[in-house]
């Protein structure tokens, strides 16, 4: 088998996964016209995506003291004129003279010739190139013409009146915009990070490959605000200073490994502060079970840059889909506080230490469904011909399955005392249909990391099964010492 072939494979297994068992789907998928970039997370999904979520709060917001917010999805047109987003938050496309389909013509350029085409060439130039390269309809040969930008924001007309507004392309715009009433009433001292996790809305021209390129997706977004002039002042940083970096930087075909010390020793990273994010930031992912070495944090070019960014990492997992980005690492400056200061009137400075600062802005922003594609993917496993999904068990959308060992009585009625008695804390299902081999194999597809299973001797001395999922090994446990077990695997939230 070659490595495309192995690849292909590998991303529809997950999705085979995901439909079979109840992972995500796609949206309105009974009705022929449903749009594409669109998807719905099924019981097993939302639950993988709620703890992943609840680890993120743990490994970042909580563990760095970050307060969060829950914004509005829909945000006034002047938001997104002071962000930028109106004139920038654009790709180019152009359409097939002949059966009129519309490509993003970056991308078509890449994919056809492999020229890079960097993120804000200049209309012209990305059309000469179609023209020198004779790129064409990859449907039907035609020519490709009316080249523009198009704006990816989805546009609302709210109310009867008609007020222009719009859904938002990324949830941080509302941590600018209610900057300085947080600072204040939360009485917040700088550095301070502010976090939301929720939904963003981006008209992307081709969604695509699933939950990696949505219209629809969650992010969980984090933005550090700090006085640019103490960005090494950061005492909390130390002990990560030793911790080591996978860092792909500019003009380096491969990763190094560096401590965040080194890294700014040798003027890879602009300050402490970016050091200690990007190791948090790696951290969480080997936390959530991607393999160390399939992260990577890649330094972007000025051309690859969002437009407000000055300084950019993406955190990379290198997936059977190649490396993809979860998470871009922006230094924002203060270009979003400055926006907004200057087309609200409102002033967006704050004193730190008696001196009068803008601050400046760190961000680390997530997204879930792709991370959530990653960690299915990569915890794909076949151990000894057993299909298992290998997660963090902390992750697992099912904690715990209580099987009846035989499936008539008493085995049934022991076993759903034993279900009503977990339900209520930790995520368990019962299972009491077919042979208990495909019952385990059941719980192991979907990650399941131990099964109690009662069985003869249950009605001797109350004692239980517990079979782990990666060794198939078990133990016997008293039924009264249950819940303990659970706790001591499992943090309840
Ligand atoms: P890409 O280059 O893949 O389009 P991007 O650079 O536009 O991504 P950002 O604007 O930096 O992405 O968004 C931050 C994070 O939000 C990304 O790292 C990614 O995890 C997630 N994200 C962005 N766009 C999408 C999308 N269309 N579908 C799913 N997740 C997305
Ligand atoms: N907030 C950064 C992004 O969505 O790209």
């Amino acid at each position: 088998m070659d490595k495309i072939e192995q690849s292909t494979q590998r991303y529809e297994a997950v999705i085979r996964l995901a439909l079979e068992r109840g992972f995500f789907n796609p949206a309105s998928e009974i009705y022929g016209d449903a749009p594409a970039g669109f998807w719905d997370y099924g019981p097993l999904g939302a639950s993988l995506k709620r703890k992943f979520i609840e680890l993120w709060r743990r490994e970042l917001v909580r563990r760095d003291g970050m307060l969060e917010i829950d914004g509005a999805q829909v945000l006034s047109k002047n938001v997104f004129t002071a962000s930028g987003h109106l004139k920038s938050f654009v790709d180019p496309i152009a359409r097939c003279s002949r059966c009129r389909a519309v490509y993003r013509v970056d991308k078509l350029i890449e994919e056809s010739v492999g020229i890079h085409v960097p993120e804000r060439l200049d209309l012209d130039k990305i059309e000469k190139l179609v023209l020198e390269n004779n790129i064409r309809c990859s449907k039907c040969g035609g020519e490709l013409t009316d080249f523009s930008y198009f704006n990816m924001m989805f546009k609302l007309n709210v109310g009867a009146t008609d007020v222009d507004a719009y859904l938002r392309p990324e949830t941080c715009q509302s941590i600018f915009v209610d900057f300085i009433r947080l600072f204040k009433v939360m009485r917040c001292k700088l550095p301070i990070g502010f976090a939301q996790v929720g939904k963003s809305f981006r008209n992307e021209i081709s969604p695509r490959q699933g939950l990696i390129r949505m219209r629809e997706f969650y992010q969980a977004e984090i933005e550090v605000f700090f006085n640019p002039r103490k960005a090494d002042e950061l005492p909390k940083a130390e002990p990560l200073m030793d911790y080591t970096l996978r860092l792909k930087p500019l003009n380096s075909e491969e990763i190094i490994e560096i401590a965040c010390r080194e890294a700014l020793g040798e003027k890879l990273l602009s300050s402490k502060l970016v050091a200690y994010y990007l190791a948090l930031i790696q951290q969480f992912y080997e936390k959530a079970g991607i393999p160390r070495e399939k992260i990577r944090l890649r330094q972007l070019g000025e051309d690859e840059r969002a437009f407000y960014a000055v300084e950019a990492w993406d955190l990379e997992v290198e997936t059977s889909l190649g490396w993809i980005e979860l998470v871009a690492c922006n230094n924002r400056g203060d270009y979003d506080l400055s926006g907004h200061q200057e087309v609200s009137g409102h002033e967006m400075t704050v004193q730190d230490d008696g001196e009068k600062v803008l601050p400046h802005v760190f961000e680390l922003s997530m997204g879930i469904d792709r991370s959530i594609y990653c960690i299915i993917e990569s915890a794909l496993s076949n151990i000894g011909g057993r299909k298992v999904l290998r997660l963090n068990p902390e992750l697992a959308p099912v904690h715990v399955a209580v099987l009846p060992l035989i499936s008539r009585e008493p085995f049934i009625t022991r076993a759903k005392q034993i279900y009503d008695l977990l339900r209520l804390d930790y995520d368990v299902v019962y299972d009491d249909s077919g042979s208990i081999g495909r019952r385990y194999a059941r719980q192991d597809e979907i990650g399941t990391p131990y099964c109690i299973t009662v069985d003869h001797q249950t009605f001797e001395d109350d004692t239980v099964t517990i079979r782990y999922r990666d060794t198939t090994h078990q133990i016997r446990i008293e039924t009264s010492k249950l819940l303990e077990f659970l706790s001591k695997n499992f943090r309840i939230s």
